[in-house]
């Protein structure tokens, strides 16, 4: 498809929305129970203003900053998320590679529909790794070990979702990867053919990572059985220390919301923390991750790098996060709109939108290098 008319995020949602079924389009643009906080995570950016700034020097401009000391083009990193190569078939793979080509890292979700091998196999750099703590440590640990053998280069450990949050949509949908045959099914289906070609044209339509690797799950299509039946309800800090141990390499800590929890995340000798509430999916009526950045920061200082994601939509946010404290961030819904729009294409022409947003919003506010960007780039926050 021709994405030259594309000019914003919001473009690549609405055509997403066209192309992807639509329990799976309801599956990424859903948050729990009332939708509050998933709400709240867009909408809080919007309180925060910048400064405008005039006759300063635009040339020559930076937005390249480190992640885990390795260089960025922008503060930005693909997050990980469920069942992305149910958005466009092969997703996570053509993610990935769209990542690659920008400068930017690729994290893989353990509910990936491409497995960790897979995805190695048909990429060039090495990406992240999401892990979900199984009640089974010994398959943990052979998850950690897959991922070892692939070569990612870090790992991110998420702590916020050892029960599944509620979300209404999936429940009416019923949810399942692949999709049951049901009538209603099928005729959703076969209104967007070009989904339908690409999934046809792929083996890739189950979790790749789990399927032939765990036993006695009742319902290995259903998230929402699987994750109930094999999720650690018992993880804690002692298990992160295990982790951290059995991994031997980066590690991240994805899920921090509260500043005594971040101060635990540091104290863990864990790299770096990601404040999010898992993009308002999680526990609803909860503080939007920007609104909770600025006292996170401020409670780990330097002991760790801090990150954010939840509501980042835009260039502009990724810059209103950087000016509160956040060494950088992570987009789940933004790169999946553009895949579910156009593939890989989709996902650069997302990135492209971000960084262009990014890039001249910084200049308008008087800055050259986002590694000055701080605080005093903004004019009312109440944050
Ligand atoms: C899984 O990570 C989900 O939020 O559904």
């Amino acid at each position: 498809m021709n994405l030259d008319k594309v000019t914003t995020i919001d473009e690549l949602r609405q055509i997403a929305h066209k192309r992807v079924p639509t329990m799976f389009y309801d599956y990424m643009e859903s948050g729990s129970w009332t939708e509050t906080t998933f709400r709240a995570n867009c909408d809080d950016f919007k309180k925060i203003s910048f400064r405008q700034r005039v006759a300063v020097d635009m040339a020559n401009r930076s937005t390249k900053t480190t992640m885990l000391g390795e260089e960025v083009a922008m503060p930005l990193a693909i997050a990980p998320t469920g069942l992305t190569g149910m958005q466009h078939a092969d997703g996570e793979i053509l993610a990935a590679r769209a990542a690659t080509d920008f400068g930017i890292p690729f994290t893989l979700s353990t509910m990936s529909i491409s497995s960790i091998e897979d995805v190695a196999r048909h990429t060039q750099n090495p990406f992240w790794f999401q892990l979900y703590v199984m009640r089974d440590h010994d398959f943990a640990q052979q998850l950690i070990k897959r991922a070892k053998a692939a070569g990612c280069s870090a790992l991110m450990l998420t702590l916020d979702l050892q029960i599944l949050g509620q979300r209404h949509k999936d429940i009416k949908n019923g949810l399942t990867t692949p999709p049951k045959l049901t009538l209603k099914n099928i005729l959703d289906m076969a209104i967007r053919p070009r989904w339908c070609m690409g999934m046809l044209g792929t083996p890739r339509r189950s979790f790749g990572n789990i399927v032939g690797h765990v036993e006695g799950v009742s319902d290995m299509t259903k998230l929402s059985s699987w994750v109930g039946e094999q999720f650690d309800l018992q993880l804690d800090w002692d298990d992160v220390a295990r982790i951290k141990d059995w991994w031997g390499g980066k590690l991240i800590i994805k899920g921090i919301l509260d500043p005594e929890d971040a101060q635990m995340a540091a104290k863990s000798g864990a790299d770096a923390l990601i404040v999010s509430n898992h993009g308002g999916r999680q526990l609803d009526g909860a503080e939007s991750s920007i609104a909770m950045l600025p006292e996170i920061s401020a409670a780990v200082g330097s002991d760790i790098e801090v990150w954010m994601d939840g509501g980042i939509r835009s260039g502009q946010d990724i810059l209103k996060s950087v000016a509160l404290g956040a060494h950088s961030t992570l987009t789940g819904r933004a790169f999946l709109y553009g895949l579910g729009a156009a593939g890989q294409a989709g996902v650069t022409k997302a990135l492209e939108i971000m960084h262009k947003e990014l890039d001249m919003s910084m200049a308008l506010c008087g800055h050259r290098d986002i590694l000055n960007v701080d605080r005093n780039i903004l004019k009312n926050c109440p944050f």
